[in-house]
């Protein structure tokens, strides 16, 4: 019975030949499969977990659902009405998949809140931002100027709270004493966030001000220390909007 089993299993085996096919989106070429990225599945779904299980069922068990850095199959689902691949992209499939099972289909870097342009050059690699960065109160703000995508920021207009508790206890806000922690770490909850986004667009890059728009990282000052203000790798309007006032730009 053993035996058979492991024959069985030796027949399977060229089935689980993984690999991510007709819909390509949220993946990348990793030099020798197309692997999904951390942005695929890094929102929730929309309905419970258990049900997109069921409504998407992974098309080799032992590969599973998409996970970031594997190449499992996409649930067919997911994009398709085929049983079979290769098959063709049927866009109502995918719009209900995005809807609802975004996460179990591996889609989550087209939903709304991650499918926007990050910055022409970005601090950091935006394809490998995990999700303990998105999180992490060092990244959380340099991530949503420069790779909003990446972490689901893109409704956020480059302004989030850099301690993600902060929303919990809006009182912090007003509380005496505590104004340096939540110009730096509350800034979307207590509303301390420079009108960047506005501003960075208005494209004047120098002339008279009376005031700056506020710095978008704590860095800036040891950035500017290093000649990030003069660094011509980035534009005016990049510079502005991350570093207005060390780089003293109106
Ligand atoms: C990604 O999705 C878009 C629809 O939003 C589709 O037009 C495009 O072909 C897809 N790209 C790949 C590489 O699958
Ligand atoms: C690319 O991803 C595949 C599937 O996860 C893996 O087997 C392979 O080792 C990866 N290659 C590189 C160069 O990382």
């Amino acid at each position: 019975m053993i035996a058979l089993f492991s024959v069985l299993l030796a027949l399977l085996a060229p089935l689980a030949n993984a690999a991510i096919s007709g819909e390509l989106n949220c993946t990348t070429y990793n030099g020798t499969s197309f692997v999904y990225t951390p942005a695929a599945v890094a929102c929730s779904n929309a309905i419970s977990d258990s049900s997109c299980a069921v409504l998407y069922p992974a098309p080799d068990a032992t590969a599973g659902w998409p996970a970031a850095g594997t190449d499992a199959e996409r649930p067919l689902a997911c994009y398709t009405t085929a049983t079979a691949t290769p098959a063709a992209v049927v866009p109502d499939m995918r719009a209900a998949a995005l809807k609802n099972c975004a996460k179990t289909c591996g889609l989550c870097c087209k939903t709304d809140a991650y499918d926007c342009p990050n910055v022409q050059f970005p601090r950091l690699n935006c394809q490998t931002i995990t999700n303990a960065q998105c999180m992490s109160s060092q990244w959380r703000t340099i991530i949503a100027v420069d790779c909003p995508s990446a972490c689901g920021f893109c409704n956020q207009g480059g302004c989030v709270d850099a301690v993600v508790d902060c929303a919990n206890d809006r009182s912090v806000c007003g509380a005496v004493g505590m104004q340096d922690f939540v110009n730096t770490y509350c800034q979307r909850t207590c509303n301390r966030c420079a009108s960047s986004t506005t501003a960075a667009s208005s494209g004047t890059a120098t002339g008279t001000c009376t005031s700056y728009i506020a710095d978008s990282s704590t860095s800036c000052r040891s950035w500017a220390a290093n000649g990030f203000c003069t660094n011509t790798f980035y534009t005016v309007a990049q510079r502005r909007s991350y570093c207005a006032t060390s780089c003293r730009l109106c």
